[in-house]
């Protein structure tokens, strides 16, 4: 089982100093290599990062009927720290329909492909991904839309089935929480429904945004692409398209993250500032200085942190997936810093694994306190999700003494060359 080693003399002895370049969002390549399933013929995804979940993806959607083709970006000199890939989908004109347990479990974003299956092929079997290590993660707004719009929809044998009797029909939906999976998969549904489809309370995440430029270029009608309603009115084909992937948010929010805890300077190429707006507020409430450049984005932090609060909502509220930076920063900041969890109800399930390297946190329901100023010291602890794990790396830059975090094969699904990175900025970071 592969880890992490991380090595310390606490927070601010050696500080962070350099710059990352980040590349294409996990949560957004995902849906546009599901996205190219709506219209027959080639589409290119660039910009896609190195990951598990990217192959995994790629051979759902060969089981699909596709032929896909994965190719590194960067030239081989700069493939350590620059780990892109070109994805190319050749999509059939008949598609299958049943995405099967064995690919679907192992990645979340793979029902995303029921969209796109009850829009192309009028009926899909998609198995359900489950549950994990941050929540239940229902499906029921996913399904109740696709109903609206003309389909049936039950859960048999462990699989999400859908059927549309004559024709997927545009519909008034309404969601009853802004969710990043049902919005995608309702809006690829609606693009080639008949007729107008409004999705009020929609997901307004830049992931979306870029979804909807996507399937734009493909030839969809949108409007709203940015805001909480999305009118889609359905067309009778759509083409193939070449798109480039927005830059991941959440990747460069944790190079923030990094250098409020390690201390010290870290310029974050690439990343979008504006898609970061709460979280480098609050950095810039702890103390940090924020600096923004036509490139991207330099946090610098020359002092121990100060503590703050933060409630997460979906965009534009702080983003859940940053939750656990925010809780390892408080660990170590000075006075007592509040959490609210509103996404995920077991994303605090991390806060035992901080404890290890002596954190003190105080969970009541949905809501974390953390007496911070305290002293971490390195230990070993376990990842159990993609932004836990790499939020015990970062913690570990701030614990005196050696923090191993094991099953990091969580870390790799949402971070390319993070160890590359962290060494490249002056962490001492090793595999092993
Ligand atoms: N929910 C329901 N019913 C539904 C859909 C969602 O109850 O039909 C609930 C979920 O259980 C959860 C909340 O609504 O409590 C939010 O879920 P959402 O659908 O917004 O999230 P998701 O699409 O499952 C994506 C990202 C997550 C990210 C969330 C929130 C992907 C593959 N995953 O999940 O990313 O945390 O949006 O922004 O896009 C990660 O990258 O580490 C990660 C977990």
């Amino acid at each position: 089982m592969s880890s992490f080693r991380v090595h310390s003399q606490g927070p601010f002895t050696a500080p962070l100093s350099g710059a990352v370049e980040v590349g294409g969002a996990k949560n957004s390549a995902l849906k546009l290599m599901a996205a190219t399933l709506l219209a027959p013929g080639r589409s290119t995804i660039r910009n896609v990062p190195d990951i598990l979940d990217v192959t995994v993806m790629g051979q759902l959607l060969e089981r699909l009927g596709c032929q896909v083709r994965i190719t590194p970006e960067s030239s081989a000199d700069s493939a350590a720290t620059k780990p892109r890939l070109t994805v190319i989908v050749e999509v059939p004109a008949q598609l299958g329909h049943e995405a099967p347990y064995e690919l679907v479990r192992r990645l979340r974003a793979s029902i995303s492909v029921l969209g796109p299956l009850v829009a192309r092929c009028h009926r899909a079997s998609v198995a359900l991904p489950g549950g994990d290590a941050i929540g239940s993660r229902g499906l029921n707004m996913h399904m109740s839309g696709l109903e609206e719009m003309g389909a049936k929809c039950h859960v048999e044998h462990g699989q999400v089935i859908a059927k549309v009797d004559h024709e997927l029909r545009g519909a008034r939906l309404g969601l009853d929480f802004p969710s990043v999976g049902a919005t995608e998969n309702l809006l690829m549904a609606a693009v080639l429904a008949k007729g107008t489809t409004s999705i009020d309370n929609a997901a307004r995440e830049p992931e979306i945004a870029d979804l909807c430029s996507m399937l734009t270029k493909m030839g969809a009608q949108i409007e709203g692409a940015t805001t909480s309603t999305l009118l889609i009115e359905g067309v009778d084909s759509l083409q193939p398209v070449e798109h480039t992937t927005v830059t991941d948010r959440i990747v460069a929010g944790t190079w923030a993250f990094a250098a409020a805890l390690a201390g010290g300077s870290v310029r974050v190429v690439n990343g979008i500032a504006e898609h970061l707006d709460l979280p480098l507020d609050k950095l810039q409430r702890a103390g940090g200085e924020i600096d923004t450049d036509p490139d991207g984005f330099t946090v610098s932090f020359t002092n121990r942190p100060r503590a703050i609060e933060i409630s997460t909502l979906p965009y534009p509220g702080f983003p859940t997936d940053l939750q656990p930076f925010a809780m390892a920063l408080a660990s170590v900041s000075e006075g007592m810093g509040m959490i609210t969890e509103n996404v995920f109800e077991s994303r605090f399930m991390f806060a035992q694994e901080l404890a290890r390297l002596g954190a003190d946190v105080r969970v009541d329901g949905h809501h974390a306190s953390i007496h911070g100023g305290l002293a971490l010291s390195g230990a070993p602890v376990e990842a159990h999700d993609i932004r836990a794990g790499a939020a015990l790396v970062l913690a570990g830059l701030a614990a005196v003494g050696t923090t191993t975090v094991s099953h990091s094969h969580h870390i790799d699904r949402g971070y390319p060359a993070f160890a590359e990175h962290l060494r490249a900025l002056g962490a001492d970071v090793e595999r092993s």
